[in-house]
């Protein structure tokens, strides 16, 4: 056997729904991102992105059913009890504390020393651009440089999962540029998966895999800006790609990915094709 990437997911959606009344927000999702993955999820206002990402962090409690983080079942978890930091789509900083407070909060509340929390705050201030400021109150800062302290905040303790909500929603172009150059920075040197929740097709552009939501379920999903993209597509109109779903060696020396880049492929091929119905002949 041809060695797989089967590590789980850092997040596996399993027909996950969540209504409020008539208005179906979340519409029997399934959906796996992988450990170390720059994950957009993309679509019009209503369409139930923040529900997604409420339901991952904890905030929300799916009607029916189950969400695993890193191949643990957290459906009945509480948020504080989950391995995700969220940047809110209004920035949810506390108004009564300073900038330099606000960043270091969770660290406060993991036990993290004065001196370690001083270290870390100032070096996730400066990251973020915002080096000097950590005296004021959220108040006296601008809508761009609360949300750069909101993702200061999410980012300081190091977590493995990220969710942000529309995070360039507050600022102009080229700083929401900026600011998702910074997030793919971290995606690559530490490895943190990111979740980011945007309406904007630039920035579905700036990561490595975007699903398209539409009135509570997935409708589209693409590899866009990956290197794999146009491989993708390649795959999908040849033999190829049904060989590599069905695991064939040859096949999968053929491509020569790594098991994680091949495990994602599969699961994207192995969508489109429940989707598509049967095979055609000769493929
Ligand atoms: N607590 C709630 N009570 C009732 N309806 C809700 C609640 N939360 C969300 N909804 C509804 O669920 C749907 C999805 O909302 P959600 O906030 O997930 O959308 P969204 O894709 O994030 O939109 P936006 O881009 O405007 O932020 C909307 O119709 C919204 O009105
Ligand atoms: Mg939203």
């Amino acid at each position: 056997m041809t060695a797989i990437d089967t590590t789980s997911p850092a997040i596996r959606f399993r027909a996950i729904s969540r209504h409020f009344g008539e208005v179906h927000a979340v519409d029997g999702v399934d959906l796996d991102i992988l450990d170390g993955e720059f994950f957009t999820m993309l679509g019009p206002s209503g369409s139930g992105k923040t529900t997604c990402l409420r339901l991952i962090a904890g905030f929300e409690v799916p009607d029916s059913g189950t969400i695993e983080l890193f191949g643990r079942d957290v459906s009945s978890l509480p948020p504080y009890d989950r391995d995700v930091n969220t940047v809110f789509q209004d920035y949810a900083l506390f108004p009564h504390m300073r900038v330099a407070e606000n960043v270091a909060y969770g660290l406060m509340i993991r036990k993290v020393s004065p001196p370690e929390r001083q270290r870390r705050t100032e070096e996730m201030l400066e990251l973020v651009r915002l080096h000097g400021l950590g005296g004021r109150k959220p108040s006296e800062l601008s809508g761009g440089q609360r949300q750069r302290v909101a993702v200061a905040r999410a980012l300081a303790n190091d977590p493995p999962l990220v969710l942000a909500d529309e995070p360039t929603g507050n600022l102009d172009t080229a700083a929401g540029r900026e600011l998702m150059l910074l997030l793919r920075q971290l995606n690559q040197t530490k490895g943190t998966t990111f979740v980011v929740v945007t309406h904007d097709h630039a920035v579905a552009r700036q990561t490595n895999r975007v699903v398209v939501m539409q009135d509570g379920k997935i409708v589209r999903e693409d590899l866009i800006g990956s290197p794999l993209e146009e491989d993708l597509k390649l795959w999908r109109h040849s033999g190829l790609g049904r060989r590599l779903l069905t695991g064939d060696e040859e096949a999968i020396e053929r491509v020569g990915l790594s098991g994680k880049e091949l495990a994602l492929l599969r699961g994207v091929l192995a969508r489109a094709d429940r989707k598509a119905g049967p095979p055609s002949q000769g493929s």
